[in-house]
């Protein structure tokens, strides 16, 4: 079993990278055809700094026209837990007005930084606003919008890796660890 320590905390292995990858290429056949007609391009909106490994992995595999752009959310400030107060670290690089966005996320976790980013995105005009997230933990989510793409379900268990941080650290592993018990 493979592990890592990151400051105080091991962690162990819980996704290879090749099971990450797999579930992101059949994400992407599902975002691609339902995007097949698009007639303006989407905005593929990265949320950084967490959604930076999955939005490069799936950017590569959509075969429609579509524009990047990129935010900076925080809602966890250096440790293991989730706060209810979502910061924005750095704003939207481009504007949104009437164009239909795909978030691309990490993680949801409560589901804030999602639902702050959704109202952020419709007063900024956007015309329809999609939700895909690499993982989704469904025993802490509590708001009733569904999510439109998720591409794997975990526990509620805190990871690393695969752009997951601990206090910043351990986004450049290639697989998902979790913290040891
Ligand atoms: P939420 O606002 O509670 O849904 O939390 C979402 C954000 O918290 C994600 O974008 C991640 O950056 C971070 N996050 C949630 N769970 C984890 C985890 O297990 N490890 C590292 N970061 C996490
Ligand atoms: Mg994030």
């Amino acid at each position: 079993m493979k592990r890592v320590t990151l400051f105080d905390k091991t962690f162990v292995q819980y996704i290879p990278q090749e099971e990450i990858e797999r579930a992101i290429s059949q994400l992407a056949q599902k975002v691609n055809a339902d995007h097949a007609n698009a007639v303006q391009p989407p905005v593929v909106l990265c949320v950084l700094n967490g959604a930076m490994l999955f939005t490069t992995q799936l950017l590569k595999q959509l075969n429609f026209n579509c524009e990047l752009m990129t935010i900076k959310l925080s809602s966890w400030c250096g440790g293991t837990e989730s706060t209810n107060q979502v910061r924005e670290c750095m704003s939207l690089s481009g504007s949104v007005k009437g164009r239909d966005v795909i978030v691309c996320e990490d993680i949801i976790d409560t589901g804030n930084t999602i639902e702050y980013l959704m109202d952020l995105l419709k007063k900024e005009g956007a015309a329809k606003v999609e939700i895909c997230s690499m993982l989704l933990k469904p025993e802490v989510y509590r708001k009733s919008f569904r999510p439109d793409y998720i591409a794997m379900e975990i526990e509620n268990r805190f990871i690393v890796g695969y752009g997951l941080d601990y206090k910043e650290i351990g986004r450049n592993l290639p697989d998902i660890y979790v913290l040891e018990k």
